[in-house]
């Protein structure tokens, strides 16, 4: 991914949906497909700063995960860690993108995350009901003055992505879209042309669709092959895909295979057998 910086990122980055609360901040968030551990801060804490020992240095963030409270929880695993070699990317949900909105929301992620900048502003979805597009030049304004240094897009059709490239001063350096083994129909080939084209790094969310992918048929066929875990699979598949995935662990021994995912290489067979896949 070419940032603005120059900062390289680990090929996997940092989830975080889940961790900190799902759509409301802990304890008090119930929401379907949450796991029983979600309010325990600390082990949570701890598994964000076991990732960045293994070399994960990107965290993605909203402030829709846990109604800003991610940030917070993000913002204690980070404290202390050099800034530098970090990558913080968050993103505006659709009641921050109106005129005026976007710099305060902004503070607020920087204070709840206990840093100066952001290293990649997203607007989080290219919502209907919303004017999104408002929120461009003032995105622009805050690339300008270095508090936010990269630009980016989520869940950003190429129709959406021409009409923003028409509005923004600054590039879109990534669209981070749902995009796994078993889930390919929004990211297509033409996405993929389209984004490899403008230089657009396609970052690839759900990358195990919240699991489903893990207990896939063919992917555990390979994995065994591999003498390797399902997720590793998985990661493997989206990276050939020259996507850069973001799973989400709290797990010590997930996140060791996420992160070793990097070494498998998958046969051409293997690889047609999961472009096949559905
Ligand atoms: N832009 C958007 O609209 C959007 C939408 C959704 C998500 N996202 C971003 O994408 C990230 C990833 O998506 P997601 O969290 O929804 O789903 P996901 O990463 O596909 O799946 C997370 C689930 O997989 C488990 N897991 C992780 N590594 C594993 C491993 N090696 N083996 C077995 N299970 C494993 C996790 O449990 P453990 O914690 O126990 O390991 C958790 O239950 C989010 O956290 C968020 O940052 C963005």
């Amino acid at each position: 991914m070419k940032t603005k910086s120059g900062k390289s990122l680990f090929p996997i980055g940092i989830g975080t949906w889940n961790i900190g609360g799902t759509f409301a901040a802990n304890p008090s968030a119930k929401y379907k497909g949450a796991e029983p551990d979600y309010d325990n801060e600390a082990a949570e804490i701890e598994a964000i700063r076991y990732s960045i020992s293994k070399g994960q240095n990107h965290i993605d963030c909203a402030e829709l995960y846990g109604a800003f409270h991610t940030d917070e929880v993000v913002g204690k695993a980070i404290a202390g860690l050099s800034r530098e070699d970090l990558y913080i990317a968050d993103k505006l949900w659709k009641t921050s993108v109106g005129k005026g909105l976007v710099r305060a929301t902004v503070e607020q992620m920087l204070e709840k995350l206990g840093t100066e900048y952001l290293d990649m502003l997203y607007i989080h979805a290219p919502w209907d009901e919303v004017s999104w597009q408002e929120a461009i030049p003032q995105i622009d304004e805050l690339i300008n003055e270095g508090v936010v240094r990269d630009f980016g897009v989520s869940n950003f059709t190429v129709g959406d992505m021409e009409q923003t490239r028409q509005i923004a001063k600054h590039p879109i350096v990534a669209n981070q879209m749902n995009y796994n083994a078993l889930y390919k129909s929004e990211v297509t080939q033409e996405f993929q042309d389209y984004c490899r084209k403008n230089d657009i790094q396609v970052i690839a969310y759900q990358p195990f669709k919240r699991q489903e992918v893990l207990n896939d048929k063919t992917i555990r066929s390979i994995a065994e092959a591999h003498g390797a875990a399902p997720a590793q699979i998985a990661l493997a598949w989206l990276l050939t895909q020259n996507t850069l995935p973001i799973p989400k662990s709290i797990n010590k021994r997930h996140i060791d295979e996420n992160v070793s995912a990097v070494n498998i290489v998958l046969s051409e067979h293997e690889m047609k057998q999961l472009n096949e896949r559905m």
